[in-house]
């Protein structure tokens, strides 16, 4: 697979639209960090891990874009433009990188243009951090996946999801690699999006991985019929408590995997953890009731049906069988252990 989002030599930033995968490939290529936000709300580039890669360079971007010269002249405008940058609420990553950024802005010593020039290397830094949590995701996780497992997962946590490679989508090319190409995966469509129909079948089949796609009612029957082996799902937001925020659909998956001892694993870098929320506060994001209204751009029921759209869910620590990071494996999650790993 191609890279998600990156950083170009003439100060630029190049992503995959991929509101339009996978019938086409289209990159745009912005030196706007406003483009970037635009992007960010508009699902050109989605993904707890990419929308945070998106936000630290959009920072880099608004840096650049800045006219003052004096540094605490940037800093202002950087808190700014952090605001506009976190057009979704979910994922921690986006507050997590525009705040990185920020910090960096505020440590490093110079006029406008040295903190900069500090601001580029470190929104490529968290691009190359995010392929190598992914890899180190892929390795831990191989003590849980076996030969052959035939894999369910929801949304796209692939590289899609990610700079490079993804979170789920580490786990499975990596075992898939490692047991003789004989790695399966269901993809559950994800309505309303789509992004595993759109998104996830797309780029394991690229990589000639074998990928069943089915909708995301059919999730029970594949589980009753024995033919998954184990869940692995990416987080939008892990809390310390041990509860996984992701896409909407997670938490129905976690149940029933759980009604029919199927192991249930979330795949995350340290970067989705939330030390501070509680996960009765987050704030689920709601999206517009013509996603579900609609199809293809044309209703599928009354146009003024009543909707209630919530793009996440929020899963418990007793449904999860163990959180895979790049730092190690939290096996039945619960706070102290979280906090262990914190630690690390
Ligand atoms: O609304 P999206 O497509 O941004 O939601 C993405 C997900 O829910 C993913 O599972 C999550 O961000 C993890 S990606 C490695």
């Amino acid at each position: 697979m191609f890279r998600t989002i990156e950083w170009l030599d003439d100060n630029t930033v190049r992503f995959v639209d991929q509101t339009k995968l996978p019938l086409v490939t289209e990159h745009i290529t912005t030196s706007s960090y406003e483009r970037i936000a635009e992007a960010i709300r508009i699902m050109e580039v989605r993904g707890a891990p990419a929308i945070g890669a998106a936000a630290g360079m959009g920072m880099a971007l608004a840096a650049l874009e800045n006219e003052a010269h004096a540094k605490n002249q940037l800093v202002e405008f950087l808190e700014q433009a952090a605001i506009t940058l976190n057009t979704r609420p979910t994922a921690v990553n986006l507050t997590w990188a525009t705040k990185r950024m920020l910090d960096v802005a505020k440590e490093t010593e110079g006029n406008a243009d040295q903190v900069t020039q500090r601001l580029i290397e470190e929104a490529k830094e968290i691009a190359e951090e995010d392929v190598r949590m992914c890899r180190a995701i892929g390795e831990n996780a191989l003590s849980l996946i076996k030969p052959g497992f035939a894999i369910q997962t929801i949304c796209n946590a692939g590289s899609l999801a990610t700079v490079h490679l993804g979170t789920v989508g580490a786990v499975i090319r990596i075992a898939h690699q490692e047991y003789g190409g004989s790695i399966k995966v269901y993809a559950a469509e994800t309505r309303p999006r789509q992004q595993g129909a759109r998104l996830t079948v797309f780029e394991f089949m690229a990589d000639n991985i074998d990928t069943t796609l089915i909708t995301d009612g059919m999730i029970g029957t594949v589980f009753k019929e024995g033919r998954v082996d184990c869940c692995v799902v990416g987080s939008d937001r892990i809390f310390r408590t041990g509860h996984i925020t992701n896409k909407i659909g997670t938490y129905t998956m976690a149940i029933a995997a759980r009604y029919h001892n199927i192991p249930f694993y979330a795949a995350a870098p340290i970067s989705t953890i939330d030390w501070e929320t509680n996960p009765k506060d987050v704030v689920i994001e709601e999206r517009n009731p013509d996603e579900i209204r609609m199809i293809n751009g044309e209703y599928i029921t009354v146009p003024d049906a009543k909707v209630y759209n919530p793009a996440f869910d929020t899963t418990p620590p007793e449904l999860i069988t163990a959180i895979i990071t790049d730092r190690g494996i939290v096996e039945h999650p619960n706070e102290e252990k979280m906090l262990k790993l914190k630690d690390q």
